[in-house]
């Protein structure tokens, strides 16, 4: 996948009594996707919303809804979630045992199909899947909150996986700690996705979640410019 790089943030961080303005704004200010994160306080330590909240939200804008999903089991939710209007669902290869199961039971949903790594947890999970992939997800942060700090050990994860792809139509996304300074860093390796929380809604108004989106999007292109 090459291009400019999509900005993806994460309503976790916006204004939740007003989360269908919030989603407005985002998007009014260059959001190209809208991040959703599903937490069940089980497979990670946090619980956030689920589908009734997502559809609620559907018909607010027409960007994609990229639906990350923390949550185990996942495979007795997808169809909410499809049916919620999500258009990218993600589950973790940590969260049950039978990936290869979950990933057909999405796209048989008519949905794309994500996969998500936990910081710790090697690409090798994913190498006997990647036929049946739309996207990486790859966690910079260990999943359960925004505003934590980027793990740079990821960077070369990033790497191993965009040459493992090869020339699959695969997005590589990264979700934790994005902000002008690690977004470079990211790109560079080969991710094309950008999921961000705090670094887009610091500021709580339209105007500074533009000049947050553009800040990061100029700071990841900036990485590849003459690489594409
Ligand atoms: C973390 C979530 C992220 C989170 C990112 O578990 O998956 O999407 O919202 O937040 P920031 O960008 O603040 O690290
Ligand atoms: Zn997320």
């Amino acid at each position: 996948m090459t291009g400019r790089t999509l900005i993806a943030p994460s309503i976790l961080s916006a204004d939740f009594s007003r989360l269908g303005d919030e989603v407005e704004s985002v998007v009014r200010a260059g959001a190209d996707w809208i991040h959703l994160d599903v937490m069940d306080g089980h497979f990670v330590p946090n619980i956030t919303f689920g589908a009734p909240i997502i559809k609620a939200l559907r018909n607010r804008t027409d960007k994609i809804f990229d639906c990350h999903l923390m949550i185990a089991p996942a495979d007795p939710y997808l169809e909410a979630f499809a049916d919620a209007g999500c258009d990218y669902i993600t589950v973790h290869a940590e969260a049950g045992p039978h990936l290869d199961r979950s990933l057909q039971a999405i796209r048989n949903l008519g949905k794309k199909a994500g996969v998500s790594l936990n910081p710790g947890t090697p690409e090798s999970a994913i190498e006997y899947v990647l036929d049946r992939l739309d996207l990486i997800l790859l966690m910079t942060v260990n999943p359960g909150f925004g505003g934590q700090a980027f793990i740079p050990a990821v960077v070369e994860k990033v790497r191993r996986i965009k040459a493992m792809i090869g020339d699959r139509p695969i997005h590589i996304e990264i979700d934790g700690g994005v902000t002008p300074e690690t977004a470079p860093l990211v790109t560079a390796a080969g991710a094309n996705v950008l999921v961000a929380g705090s670094a887009v809604f610091k500021g709580g108004t339209q105007e500074a979640y533009g000049a947050n989106i553009a800040a990061i999007r100029a700071a990841a292109d900036a990485a590849i410019s003459g690489s594409n």
